[in-house]
């Protein structure tokens, strides 16, 4: 049995699809049975918090594999008790690509700190570490229809944005085939795009004349709050969106960590 944690979000719902293609079991763990309905009847569905380990044991029963998805470290340290008490063997966690940056950079000091505690848990692990998620530009929906604009501190820096489908394909592949044990993986796209490059494909998909306007960390913080970011992930967002513009992630593309 596979659990999935993070089941009803952008990566988990990817990757929960995948699975039910595959007739893999499969399990999910939310906090709302209204929106695992989405799965149907082909997969189990465990109520529960990541705030509470009782509801994480219960879930983790007879299951071997995880896919983990956490919003801080509590929630990790309680998902990985939960997983020693029952027998869990191997976690893949969703971490983020600055993590295997050297040095750790931006928002991959949230995610490292969480790493390690997978890391010293005595647990297999999977380390998947994505570039930013391709669904991003879905934020950029209303000033897209309000003026024809995309926002972000990432100047003319370039990164490779990733399809959430892939990340998902990924994650699956660790989860039901050997080899991917105790490894981190880099996860980007197939292209180094800039948010310039964003604003023309959008432009074209749209018959838009879409432009890219570039912002200050102070506005892009403001954004990511406003986009309902964790309060304490947004200044690590912001530090990553300024290393973009100074070409961090253009240097790290396609660099493989493990
Ligand atoms: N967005 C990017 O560009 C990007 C890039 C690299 C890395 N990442 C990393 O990707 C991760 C986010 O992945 P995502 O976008 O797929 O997630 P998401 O869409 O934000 O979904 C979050 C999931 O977590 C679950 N969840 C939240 N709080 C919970 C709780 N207390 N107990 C149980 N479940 C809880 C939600 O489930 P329910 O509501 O159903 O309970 C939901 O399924 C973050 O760690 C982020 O740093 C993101």
């Amino acid at each position: 049995m596979i659990l999935v944690i993070g089941a009803t979000g952008t990566i988990g719902t990817q990757l929960v699809y995948q699975l039910i293609e595959g007739s893999y079991p499969v399990r999910t763990f939310t906090r709302s049975p209204e929106k695992a309905a989405k799965f149907g009847h082909k997969v189990g569905v465990a109520i529960g918090d990541l705030d509470d380990i009782e509801t994480l044991a219960r879930a983790m029963r007879g299951v071997k594999r995880c896919f983990l998805i956490t919003g801080g470290t509590k929630q990790d340290q309680n998902a990985l008790e939960a997983a020693k008490k029952t027998g869990v063997e191997h976690v893949v966690k969703i971490s983020t690509q600055e993590a295997g940056w050297t040095p750790v950079q931006g928002h991959g000091h949230w995610h490292k700190e969480r790493e390690e505690l997978l890391r010293a848990s005595g647990l297999t692990w999977t380390f998947l570490r994505p570039c930013m998620y391709m669904n991003f530009a879905l934020s950029w929906v209303e000033s897209i229809r309000a003026e024809n604009a995309i926002y972000s501190g990432g100047g003319t820096g370039k990164l490779g944005a990733v399809d959430p489908r892939d990340v998902a394909a990924v994650a699956k592949a660790a989860l039901i085939m050997p080899g991917h044990e105790n490894t981190a993986y880099e996860l980007t796209g197939p292209e180094l795009l800039s948010f310039g490059d964003m604003a023309a494909i959008l432009s074209k998909v749209t018959g838009r004349q879409i432009r890219h306007i570039d912002i200050s960390d102070t506005e892009q913080g403001e954004f990511f709050s406003k986009m309902g970011v964790p309060e304490y992930t947004v200044d690590g967002l912001v530090e990553t969106f300024s290393l973009i513009r100074e070409g961090w992630a253009r240097e790290n593309f396609g660099a493989s960590f493990a």
